[in-house]
């Protein structure tokens, strides 16, 4: 089964797209990224491994992990003129968008990138080194202002969750626990990429326009950012944290998510592929348990979230219509375990879903039935009519 796309809405084929790189099933609740098995990959890989699978297609020999180590550790700075852009950013301003302002921005400085028709092979091989190495940067930089401290410089001997955590919170006398930075490299691959969801296909969109890789990317992250799409992670802290402020009644939750005259959503449930489980859900709720566990954190936002799932799970009404946990029910109460704030974990996401996003732009790139998406339409508007003279009106 290939999993195949068309940029159409159902009314004519204006393009479509083949893709070899990750596969769901939803009705079985299957997710293999370049035929590997998440639940084999959460365990047994790390997260630059992951990225490294997904764009070139294979698993790297260690010296091919190795090379591709140092290039995305050579990319542990960004321009100045980038710094100076995240520093005019009000500290109240949301993450996600200095981020995709700044991934926009690196377009002044990397002119090179800017057609992307002309990139050589050693532009393709940089541009996920480049991307991996400087969304961190950006990320951790815009964080330590906000908290009004000095920036911590990447350190190329960390793997890439620990090294970020170590520029988030590290510095002198702080060292990461090894263990929290293996939670995040798993949920950093769990995140890495997802077919043609909301984000990436707004990448592919762009892309097919022949806009540089920088406008491109900056496009998935600010699609990423709905609520309905990767901003559903704080979404879903949000909602846990007035539950818990409401005396826990999550029931009062559950009807208020029935009732169709109430704009509110179960936050984190729900998902337009998967209609069983989200496998990726069944890995974070388990490593949920032993994040918490190593760090000696009872979290009642967690248990909010068993009684939810639980008693969704027997309601007729989610039931019904296949809404079960996805991938964001469970995220944010490790992100939070992991001392990162509400307001940032859509930017985990966006760290995680980097090298999705460009290993699709990528293919979308070199292959020749690319075409400009041009998505049509059923028009629904007034007939032909004649103008009318204004003082006939
Ligand atoms: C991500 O596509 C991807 O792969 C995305 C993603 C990725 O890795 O890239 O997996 C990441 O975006 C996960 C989804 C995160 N979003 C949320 O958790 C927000 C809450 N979920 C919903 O908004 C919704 O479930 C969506 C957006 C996820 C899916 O929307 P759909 O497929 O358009 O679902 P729908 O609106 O057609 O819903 C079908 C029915 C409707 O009721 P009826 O009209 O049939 O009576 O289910 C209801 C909906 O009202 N419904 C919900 C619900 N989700 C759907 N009711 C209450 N709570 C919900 N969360």
């Amino acid at each position: 089964e290939s999993a195949c796309i068309t940029l159409d809405n159902g009314f004519g084929n204006t393009g479509s797209c083949e893709s070899a790189i990750t596969f769901l099933n939803g009705e079985k609740g299957i997710l293999h990224y370049r035929g590997y098995p998440i639940e084999q990959l959460a365990e047994k890989s790390v997260f630059q491994e992951v990225a490294y699978l997904l764009y070139y297609g294979e698993l790297p020999s260690q010296s091919e992990l190795n090379l591709f180590k140092q290039k995305v550790a050579s990319y542990s700075s960004l321009p100045q003129g980038i710094y100076n852009i995240i520093d005019q950013f009000p500290l109240e301003a949301h993450p996600m968008g200095v981020v995709s302002a700044a991934v926009s921005a690196l377009s002044a400085f990397y002119p090179e990138f800017i057609n992307p028709t002309s990139l050589s092979q050693a532009d393709i091989d940089r541009a996920i080194a480049q991307l991996m190495g400087q969304i961190k940067i950006i990320i951790a930089y815009f964080f330590r202002r906000t908290q009004s401290q000095a920036p911590v410089p990447s350190d190329p001997s960390l793997i890439y969750a620990a090294d970020f955590l170590n520029m988030l919170q590290g510095g002198e006398g702080n060292p990461i626990d090894p263990e929290v930075a293996d939670a995040l490299d798993t949920l950093l691959i769990l995140h890495a990429d997802h077919e043609q969801n909301c984000s990436t296909s707004t990448v592919r969109v762009i892309g097919s326009s022949k806009a540089n890789i920088f406008a491109t990317v900056s496009g998935g992250i600010d699609a990423l950012w709905g609520q309905l799409h990767g901003g559903a992670n704080q979404a879903v802290l949000e909602m846990l944290n007035e539950i818990q402020n409401n005396g826990g009644d999550y029931q009062k939750y559950l009807h208020k998510a029935k009732d169709k005259n109430d704009p509110f959503r179960l936050m984190g449930f729900g998902h337009r592929v998967y209609k069983n489980f989200d496998p990726r859900a069944k890995i974070i709720k388990n490593a949920c348990d032993s994040v918490l566990q190593k760090l000696g954190i009872h979290d009642p936002l967690l248990d909010i979230a068993r009684g939810l799932e639980e008693q969704a799970l027997k309601d007729p009404y989610f039931i019904e219509r296949h809404l079960y946990p996805n991938v964001d029910f469970y995220s944010g109460i490790i992100y939070q375990a992991l001392g990162i704030p509400a307001n940032m974990f859509t930017t985990m996401f966006a760290m995680g879903r980097m090298p999705g996003w460009l290993s699709q732009w990528k293919e979308m790139r070199a292959s020749e039935a690319t075409r400009i998406a041009r998505p049509r339409q059923v028009y629904i508007g007034a007939t032909a009519r004649d103008y009318v003279a204004i003082n006939q009106r």
